[in-house]
């Protein structure tokens, strides 16, 4: 099994095969924008979001854009529940890859941004955690509030949403009021190195400090 401190080599990642890499780096070429990144997330990435979300929340998780599992692997590792997570993911490859592979998660193959729709008859469920890593580059900043604020609308009190993101300021900048932003150190054992943001519940609505 890969460390804390693997690479997201082919070996890493849900530590199965080289044939999870080349599936991401396949679906990437087909969608670059849908998919953002070459490579899965490496398992101490992974770790890192995971430790930021807030699970110890008791209530059910939501993953928006597992890819091949590697975050979902993670949350199994650290303990959860699978039938707490919720996945949502776009490319029905992926979606029937991690049914098989996770068969106690509730994979459902659908679009992230429109949790109405996809979430169907649990649209009004709300959720400890909502752990993120669908590319939003093509959003403008407004447009990425906005469906931050409806992911807030969807979390139980106390409850967060994490970020995968390669960024160097917040992707998703503040609302006052509605949440603020804080980075995790950066993961260096990742391609690229990069941080897990954080967004929390918030009054005052500050950016919280960035470490370096
Ligand atoms: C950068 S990959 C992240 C995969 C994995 N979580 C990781 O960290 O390696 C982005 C994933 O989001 C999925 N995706 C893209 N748009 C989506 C959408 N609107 N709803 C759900 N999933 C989406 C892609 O198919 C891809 O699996």
């Amino acid at each position: 099994m890969a460390g804390d401190g693997d690479l997201n080599t082919p070996e890493s990642g849900t530590g199965s095969s080289a044939t999870d890499w080349a599936r991401f780096l396949a679906s990437w070429a087909r969608h670059p924008i849908k998919m953002g990144a070459v490579a899965p997330s490496s398992r101490a990435y992974c770790n890192m979001m995971v430790r930021h979300a807030t699970t110890e929340l008791d209530g059910p998780i939501l993953e928006l854009g597992p890819g091949l599992g590697v975050v979902t692997r993670a949350l199994l590792d650290h303990g959860i529940a699978p039938e707490r997570i919720t996945s949502i993911e776009y490319d029905p490859d992926f979606a029937r890859m991690l049914r098989q592979r996770f068969p106690r998660v509730n994979v459902i193959q659908g679009d992230g941004f429109d949790l109405d729709k996809t979430l169907g008859p649990r649209r009004a469920e709300k959720f400890a955690a909502i752990l993120f890593a669908i590319p939003i580059a093509n959003l403008g900043q407004a447009e990425r509030q906005a469906l931050f604020r409806d992911y807030f609308s969807r979390l139980l009190p106390g409850g967060n949403v994490t970020q995968l993101s390669y960024l160097l300021k917040p992707p998703v900048e503040a609302v006052p009021g509605v949440f603020s932003v804080s980075a995790s150190p950066r993961v260096w054992r990742n391609i690229p190195p990069a941080r897990v943001w954080i967004y929390s519940q918030d009054r005052a609505g500050q950016t919280g400090a960035v470490d370096s």
